[in-house]
């Protein structure tokens, strides 16, 4: 991809990622999440570039990526509220929906028209000094073709694009599912994504309840189709393994002769969490036809793993 006139490393280092980001090209960043496709969020035709890599619909919104508080100040409107939120959680796993200022400098396609903005500053090194060597906000959603398995390693960004896309490499990531995004309304916090911050969490920290948007919502965060995260296998779910299926067992699980991950054998949420997306990446590669996946808690993180399970057994469209 990209253009012809300059070769662009493959494997870049931050300095390259940076000037690429900075030039308008795309390039792809590891966050504590999942890895992300970056491109610059001030940039209408590097931000066009990363829908029609992604195959993404454009009313679906990018998360824009700050380097630190300062930045997403620029950008949007902070309550007190909102304030405590960033200072308690950030860096960290938390997207925030907040009123966007006028004359922020965000390409309009980044945020699909809407008059909010969705900010996060990512809790790993790299991704916070790649953006301030970029020294604007990067657009970034997570770096697979719409619709497919979320990346947590670099070897998976490039396999899912063909090599197309250059990758800053940081080794996996440590949540393993996206950021939780809470939309704040005025005294009011609702969650719109369930992700790598338990909901229990923030509520306890904030010391009030975080609202969940109830399916008759419609989409509140309007990339939470419900087909998602398919792998190739067909995913069926509290079940356990036939005979020529795969399994994704978590805690103590009972022997299976089939293709077999555990997301974790101490039944720890935290590890099963960080491991969903790479287990079933690898489970996929053994080429069965379907996935049984073991019952997981609805509690802490098992409420973001459900989800994304949930979407990955749901009907293709
Ligand atoms: O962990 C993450 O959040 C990763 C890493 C790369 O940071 N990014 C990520 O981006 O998951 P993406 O594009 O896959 O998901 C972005 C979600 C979508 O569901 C989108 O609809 C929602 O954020 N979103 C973005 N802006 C929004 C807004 N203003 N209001 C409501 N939802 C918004
Ligand atoms: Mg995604």
């Amino acid at each position: 991809m990209m253009n012809g006139a300059q070769t662009v490393p493959e494997r870049p280092n931050l300095a390259q990622a940076a000037a690429l980001i900075r030039a308008g090209q795309l390039c792809a960043f590891p966050t504590e999440t999942v890895y992300g496709l970056g491109a610059d969020a001030t940039n209408p035709d590097a931000v066009l570039s990363i829908y029609e890599t992604k195959g993404r619909p454009r009313f679906n919104p990018l998360i824009i990526h700050c380097a630190d508080l300062a930045m997403a100040e620029t950008l949007v409107t902070f309550t007190p509220l909102a304030r405590d939120l960033a200072a308690r959680f950030w860096p960290g796993s938390l997207s925030l929906v907040l009123p966007a200022k006028p004359g922020n400098g965000l390409a309009d396609v980044a945020t699909a028209g809407l008059d909010t903005v969705a900010v996060r500053v990512p809790d790993h090194p790299l991704a916070r000094e790649l953006i301030s060597a970029v020294g604007r906000p990067v657009a970034a959603p997570s770096a697979n073709p719409s619709g497919r398995l979320s990346p947590t390693t670099a070897e998976q960004v490039r396999r899912g694009f063909g090599g197309r896309v250059p990758v800053l490499d940081g080794g996996p990531c440590q949540a393993g599912v996206e950021s939780t995004i809470v939309r704040v309304e005025g005294e009011r916090l609702v969650q719109l994504r369930a992700g790598a911050v338990a909901r229990e969490e923030i509520a306890a920290a904030m010391g009030r309840p975080v609202e969940v948007v109830g399916e008759d919502a419609g989409i509140a965060a309007p990339g939470m189709m419900l087909s998602h995260y398919a792998p190739n296998a067909g995913i069926r779910l509290s079940a356990e393994p036939r005979p020529d299926e795969a399994y994704l067992a978590f805690g103590p699980a009972a022997e299976f002769d089939g293709p077999t991950r555990n997301l974790s054998p101490a039944g720890d949420l935290r590890e099963a969490a960080r491991n969903l997306f790479s287990m079933l990446h690898e489970l996929d590669a053994s080429g069965a036809a379907v996935i049984a996946v073991a019952p997981i808690p609805e509690t802490g993180l098992g409420e973001a793993i459900n989800d994304r399970l949930r979407r990955a057994a749901a009907p293709r469209g």
